[in-house]
């Protein structure tokens, strides 16, 4: 009887586990970019390019014929990713740049350095992020979640502003495009007192909240200009992610690789917004899918879009203005 019992019981996990998996690849199947478009001459960044969606993002899009910046912070991890993309496209081609987005110092000479070398800037995709469940504060003393996810990339993409207006023209905008998550939904609105003291246990959607509050304030005032910004959620994607929450050797959540995504099907939303022609002018948009998504009450709210804004310029001690 018992052991019949764990029969069944081992039956139904099997089971359900099946049928999850059959809905996942192949009733829900994974969204694809289907557009064909070329960046040959194009100048693209990419943050955290090193792996996951950055890596397969970087490769997607120098496979197209751009010349792709990879911001990363480990030097040595990037010089393996490069190698890696280099071995399956000998054409590629990688430049690395060193860019840790827990300094705003060295966002700053990531974007010195990068206009040294150039004047346009066609796409910049803010990419690279972290969750984790401690409290910790950047090296300009910010809460880590929001200095690195958020205040970094408002910062590198404030410096890199004139080198997006240079490249994009009326009938070919630039684009900024920012991996943010569907984990904002649910982490309220911004409290940066209460982040700042250690005390917000979802600082990872909060600072996921910043992302799509700032590209709907920044689309606002860039209207009538050549450059198009937008947000987006990737899916739950089988990456390096989870390290910093389950510091786990990666054999362990081996199961949840065949119920997630993989990294290609994953960056397909960002390689979207990055080349896709139907999004040509289109800004200030959530994406999931390669669709436009819905986003939480909060992340509509524009006179928090405007308070993030406003604090973003003081942090960074940037004008108001563009
Ligand atoms: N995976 C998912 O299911 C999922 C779901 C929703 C949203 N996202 C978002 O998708 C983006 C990419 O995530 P992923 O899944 O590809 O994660 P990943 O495999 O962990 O890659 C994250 C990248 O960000 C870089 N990074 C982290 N902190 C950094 C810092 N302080 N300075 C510079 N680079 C830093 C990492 O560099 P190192 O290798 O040096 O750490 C790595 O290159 C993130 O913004 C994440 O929030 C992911």
């Amino acid at each position: 009887m018992f052991g019949l019992s764990i029969l069944s019981a081992v039956a139904i996990t099997i089971g359900s586990f099946t049928l999850f998996i059959f809905l996942r690849q192949v009733v829900f199947k994974p969204a694809v970019c289907k557009s064909k478009r070329r960046l040959n001459g194009k100048v693209v960044l990419i943050t955290g390019a090193n792996t996951g969606l950055g890596k397969v993002t970087a490769e997607e899009l120098a496979a197209r014929g751009a010349t792709v910046y990879m911001a990363c912070r480990n030097m040595e991890k990037a010089e393996q990713a490069r190698q890696d993309i280099l071995s399956k496209n000998p054409e590629a081609k990688l430049i690395l740049i060193k860019i840790d987005l827990n300094s705003l110092q060295s966002v700053k000479a990531c974007a010195e350095e990068f206009m040294k070398e150039n004047s346009s800037l066609d796409i910049l995709v803010a990419n690279a992020g972290f969750g984790a469940f401690q409290h910790n504060l950047t090296e300009d003393d910010i809460e880590w979640h929001l200095g690195c996810n958020h205040l970094s990339h408002f910062y590198l993409i404030r410096l890199l502003l004139p080198c997006l207006r240079k490249a994009g023209t009326e009938s070919l905008k630039s684009r900024i495009v920012v991996v943010s998550s569907k984990a904002h939904w649910g982490s309220g609105n911004l409290d940066y007192d209460s982040l700042q003291r250690g005390k917000h246990w979802h600082a990872y959607g909060q600072s996921k909240l910043a992302n799509i509050l700032f590209c709907r304030h920044l689309s606002k005032l860039l209207v009538g200009e050549n450059i198009t910004v937008n947000s987006l959620h990737p899916g739950v994607i089988f990456t390096d992610f989870p390290r910093h929450i389950m510091p786990v050797p990666k054999i362990f959540l081996a199961p949840f690789k065949l119920m997630t995504l993989t990294p290609l099907q994953g960056a397909q939303t960002q390689i979207w917004a990055a080349v896709d022609e139907s999004l040509e002018g289109v800004s200030g948009k959530f994406f999931a899918g390669c669709a436009e998504a819905s986003t939480s009450s909060c992340a509509k709210n524009e006179e928090e879009a405007e308070k993030l804004w406003r604090w973003s310029c003081s942090k960074t001690r940037l004008p108001l203005d563009l």
